[in-house]
């Protein structure tokens, strides 16, 4: 029998709503023919931005979305994405299967998409191919309420009033696809395209994310915050899981019980990560003013056999969900230093929430956790702790189970819990310290690691009322199935 201790008299930091973030590119169908199927579509959309997607995304609590890139950010001039759409320029995605871009998603339509979903805007920026004062003019675009010829160029193309943005990231992975940079002259890139990028809204702070670390790159984050922290609000940390290597990551539903505990060994290995990474931002940073942002992070499996290698399509089973509920309780535990995140990418890429074909939807195993997972949004982190067995034969195994315990403002507990194993139940008694339980509510995903939904078969994997619980004095006891995520909201 394990012991999950949850004490709400210790008060953590907040939980950022930002943390359930997700990021949107023009890369494949996450655009177009995903979230955007235009005015003129037989799809149901408003000002062709896809209901059905829509509806769904705003019910899971989608925060905060990251647009338009990804390597994409560097390649892309915001000036060919504005104005009447037939006289935009034509260019090519020379990062994203070589395809023509034709802009018919630009910053209207991005700021329209937010606006639709209730989310706050997260607008990557070119550093690497474009100038300072491009992406000074940008933010000017956004943000300035008129007078100077940029913000009346806004109002002529539709928007009078400016728009509301939270973030500006300076550049995307410039140690790579961004301008294969070191960081010591990304560092002294960053302050100068920082100096000149502000916001014009008084009511709206615009943080400055600079790039930052793949990975295990410390080197890089040592430079950064040395360099350049006064000039941030976030450095973005991106980490993806592979299951076995790049060249040959692995099948999305295809997998042997050893590739199942890889994969999620791997994912485990972002609490690490971001332990370090956060340990080098406090010599620096003792305040925790600088947000650890990490603005790219989910499964990259290999894309669905017949589908463009370019486009990054991959299906989404049971294993991705274990990832993702087991991710978002390391980045609540992580919540005084992280406080955005990311997942790639909304819909048909990556670890998508959702995956379309033509007007048909569904929703993966890891919208579901996304879902379950929302009313942590802006919660007190609790102090709390779960003894657990370790599984996985990589680096010593990682933890069977990991949870995350919070305090909403109506007073309840909300607790999340993953058992990872595929084929062990687990058995837990929790104790919630010094409170009073008068009910408890849960609710669960669970299945089999491969299940999944498809396009034949759209409600294989779903959430449902869980009860296998038994109310005690100070807390329950309970079994909780393998391979699982069960979401208790005690009152
Ligand atoms: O999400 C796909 C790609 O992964 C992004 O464009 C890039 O930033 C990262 O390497």
């Amino acid at each position: 029998m394990e012991k999950y201790l949850i004490n709400p008299g210790q008060k953590l930091s907040t939980i950022s709503k930002d943390i359930y973030g997700h990021f949107s590119e023009h890369l494949g169908r996450c655009i177009y023919d995903g979230l955007y199927v235009g005015e003129d579509s037989p799809i149901p959309n408003v000002n062709g931005m896809r209901t059905d997607l829509v509806e769904a995304l705003r019910d899971m609590g989608i925060p905060v979305l990251r647009w338009p890139g990804g390597c994409f950010a560097d390649l892309y001039h915001w000036r060919d994405g504005i104005g009447p759409k037939e006289s935009r320029k034509k260019t090519i995605n020379a990062h994203w299967g070589g395809v023509v871009e034709d802009n018919s998603f630009g910053t209207h339509e991005f700021f329209e998409l937010c606006r639709q979903l209730g989310c706050d805007a997260y607008v990557a920026g070119n550093l690497g191919s474009g100038t300072v004062q491009e992406m000074s003019e940008w933010a000017e675009y956004i943000t300035a309420p008129g007078g100077s010829t940029v913000a009346e160029s806004r109002k002529a193309n539709g928007q009078e009033t400016p728009w509301k943005m939270k973030y500006f990231g300076v550049g995307n992975e410039n140690w790579g696809c961004g301008g294969d940079m070191t960081a010591e002259f990304y560092s002294d890139q960053y302050k100068r395209y920082a100096c000149f990028l502000r916001g014009y809204d008084r009511t709206t702070r615009l943080n400055r994310i600079a790039c930052g670390p793949s990975g295990g790159d410390y080197h890089w984050t040592e430079v950064m915050m040395k360099n350049a922290r006064r000039q941030m609000d976030g450095l973005a940390l991106h980490y993806y899981t592979v299951t076995n290597d790049w060249a040959k990551k692995g099948k999305a539903l295809e997998f042997s019980d050893e590739e199942y505990l890889r994969t999620l060994s791997r994912a485990y290995a972002i609490e690490e990560l971001i332990s370090r990474h956060s340990g080098i931002m406090d010599r620096y940073d003792p305040e925790k003013r600088v947000a650890l942002v990490v603005d790219e992070w989910g499964v990259w499996h290999d894309v669905e056999e017949g589908t463009n290698p370019g486009f990054l399509y991959q299906q989404n089973a049971m294993r991705d969900a274990m990832v993702a509920g087991m991710s978002l309780n390391i980045f609540n535990k992580h919540s005084d230093r992280v406080r955005m995140a990311n997942i790639a990418q909304t819909v048909n890429v990556l670890q998508s929430v959702a995956l379309t074909d033509g007007e048909d939807m569904i929703l993966t195993p890891t919208y579901f956790v996304f879902r379950l997972y929302k009313d942590h949004q802006e919660n007190t982190l609790l102090g709390s702790h779960i003894t657990t067995p370790k599984i996985g034969k990589e680096e010593g195994g990682f933890p069977q189970l990991t949870e995350s315990a919070s305090l909403a403002p109506d007073g309840s507990v909300v607790a999340t819990v993953v058992n990872a194993s595929p084929v062990e139940s687990a058995e837990i008694l929790t104790c919630v310290a010094d409170f009073e339980i008068s009910d408890i509510k849960a609710e669960i995903l669970a299945g089999e690691a491969h299940d999944h939904n498809s396009f034949e078969d759209k409600n294989a994997v779903g959430t449902r009322a869980f009860e296998d619980f038994e109310k005690q004095a100070n807390g329950f006891a309970t079994v909780l199935p393998p391979c699982s995520v069960v979401k208790f909201v005690i009152r």
